[in-house]
């Protein structure tokens, strides 16, 4: 049985967590914190074993995800680096920090996944990335896997750089269908809807049509352009949002949400 030790035990990992006690047994996990008063709330939220000590928590686990902010990582890193071998099975949730940095910093090979969650974590509606480095057996795949589809849909990457890309598009993605959707509720309340209403169709909108995506079979322009008639309402709008480069502005922020990530990378290398 593979235990598995949060090392930082937050909001990222506590959203793992909760996904992971309706497919794991609790005895299977522990989880790491700075202070032992959130130690202490996290074992009576999740029923788990804590503990503010590290080393303890890593010689126990076969699997250690690393959940604790980037300028935390080199200090603990060198903190736990004696507890770890090749059979352990390292994932990093963190953004920004390349495979090789965190194997210079423990100075020696390890198996190392980096996954790339997103905040619907909190509802078990994650999309997240993965890239494993050669050092990753099938079987650890098959683990790291199984622990983010507890909370979610997961795919592989091929290259670690594609980390920067799905975090283009899913990491940061949430934020963009916010933006979207607090411009189509404000806008909604100024044509006259009351502001409740605006904001309670523009959200079941938004949910209507990731379902509707989601169950479909047909890809994603067949879906808009069944629901765009000629010379009908929707038509009128999405001429408008062609019209006025909504692609541009797209490709624009995500190229720089990409660049973003490639920028804090470097500066960890
Ligand atoms: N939130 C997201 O949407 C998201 C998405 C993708 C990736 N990530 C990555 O997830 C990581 C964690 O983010 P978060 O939002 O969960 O952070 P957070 O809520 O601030 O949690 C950080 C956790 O780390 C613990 N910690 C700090 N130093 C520690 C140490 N030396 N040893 C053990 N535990 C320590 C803290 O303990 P105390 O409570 O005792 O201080 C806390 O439990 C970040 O690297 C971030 O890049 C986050």
């Amino acid at each position: 049985m593979n235990k598995i030790c949060f090392i930082g035990a937050g909001n990222m990992a506590s959203s793992i967590i909760s996904g992971l006690i309706t497919k794991f047994n609790r005895d299977q996990l522990i989880a790491t914190t700075k202070t032992l008063e959130s130690a202490n709330k996290l074992a009576k939220k999740y029923n788990i074993y804590t503990t503010t000590d590290n080393k303890l928590a890593v010689k126990q686990a076969d699997i250690i995800i690393i959940c604790v902010k980037p300028n935390m990582v080199k200090e603990l890193i060198h903190d736990i680096t004696s507890e770890l071998n090749t059979n352990k099975l390292i994932i990093s949730v963190v953004a920004g920090i390349p495979i090789n940095t965190i194997l210079n910093w423990c100075e020696q090979q390890l198996a190392i996944v980096r996954a790339m969650p997103n905040t619907p974590a909190v509802l078990l509606e994650a999309a997240t990335g993965l890239y494993a480095n050669e050092q990753v057996s099938e079987s650890q795949k098959k683990m790291a896997t199984s622990i983010f589809s507890a909370i979610g849909h997961t795919e592989w990457v091929t290259e670690e750089s594609l980390i920067d890309v799905v975090t283009a598009v899913s990491g940061s993605g949430p934020a963009y269908y916010f933006l979207f959707m607090e411009i189509m509720a404000k806008i909604a309340n100024k044509m006259g809807l009351d502001k409740s209403t605006a904001i309670k169709f523009t959200k079941q909108t938004a949910l209507g049509a990731a379902k509707l995506a989601t169950a479909s079979e047909q890809d994603l322009s067949q879906l808009r352009k069944q629901v765009t008639s000629p010379g009908g309402t929707t038509e009128q709008a999405i001429t408008s949002f062609i019209d006025n480069n909504l692609e541009d502005i797209i490709t624009q922020a995500m190229h720089a949400a990409a660049d973003r990530a490639k920028l804090i990378s470097s500066k960890f290398k």
